[in-house]
């Protein structure tokens, strides 16, 4: 098991906005976490990636107890946070943005394996490279916010719906690309997306979560797909 989340608590002051959640991430897997507005996908990702600390519970991340541990130390020990509506320093180049990412890269070699195999995987990115950030169209810029979020290497990606802004013929292509990251740079994936048709789509497993607890996982999810009436209950 890659993470563990067990009966995590959590929220803002004296806000409760987790209720005893638990949930787990496997090595390799991209998993979905779905949910109503306010149901506490993003306060989730927050909780795994060290930005909030959560009551009580504990986050395994790699068997180990990450859950009073600093953001920072939390990204170097392989989490990668890809904020809702990230947004990418517009007035940085392409390239500067990147750069960006990998400031805790210390070994040069290194540094360029991590640029070119995101080049690889978002060739538009080394085409504008030299290009304002600011001046990207929607849908590269959030291409190279989660390039961005790759240059470190994370060995787990936490995208906090990633499609925002999108037309959907775009969005199919994001989607594809985040399959892609998973399989090319061996990083799991833990994504939040309300475009919950297309993320069911391409994830291995995903949670349903309401009101700050997970009412349904994997087989659920799959049947969410199918039976408008269940989406109705879970997903509004
Ligand atoms: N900084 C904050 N201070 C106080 N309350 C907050 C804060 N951020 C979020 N909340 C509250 O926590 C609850 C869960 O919010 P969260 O952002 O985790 O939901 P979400 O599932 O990501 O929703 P959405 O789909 O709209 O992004 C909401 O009731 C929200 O108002
Ligand atoms: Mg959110």
């Amino acid at each position: 098991m890659l993470l563990e989340l067990k009966e995590i608590e959590a929220g803002y002051g004296k806000k409760s906005v987790l209720f005893g959640l638990s949930m787990n991430v496997k090595e390799g897997q991209m998993m979905a976490l779905v949910g109503p507005n306010g149901a506490g996908k993003t306060t989730t990702l927050r909780v795994i990636a060290g930005q909030i600390h959560p009551n009580r519970g504990s986050v395994l991340f790699r068997g180990k107890d990450i859950s009073q541990m600093m953001p920072h130390l939390v990204a170097q020990n392989g989490v990668s946070l890809v904020p809702q509506g990230s947004r990418v320093f517009t007035s940085l180049t392409v390239y500067e943005n990147l750069e960006m990412g990998g400031f805790q890269i210390k070994d040069s070699n290194e540094f360029r394996e991590s640029l070119e195999g995101i080049y690889r995987l978002f060739p538009v990115l080394e085409e504008r490279k030299s290009q304002w950030a600011g001046t990207l169209s929607g849908g590269e810029q959030q291409m190279l916010a989660i390039g961005r979020g790759l240059m470190s290497r994370p060995k787990l990606l936490l995208l906090d719906e990633p499609s925002t802004g999108l037309a959907p013929k775009v969005l199919h292509e994001l989607m594809k690309t985040i399959v892609a990251v998973k399989e090319k740079m061996n990083t799991s994936i833990l994504i939040v997306e309300q475009n919950v048709n297309e993320v069911l789509k391409v994830a291995d497993e995903a949670y349903v979560m309401k009101l700050g607890r997970i009412v349904c996982y994997e087989q659920c999810a799959e049947t969410l797909l199918y039976d408008d009436k269940l989406r109705k209950a879970y997903l509004s």
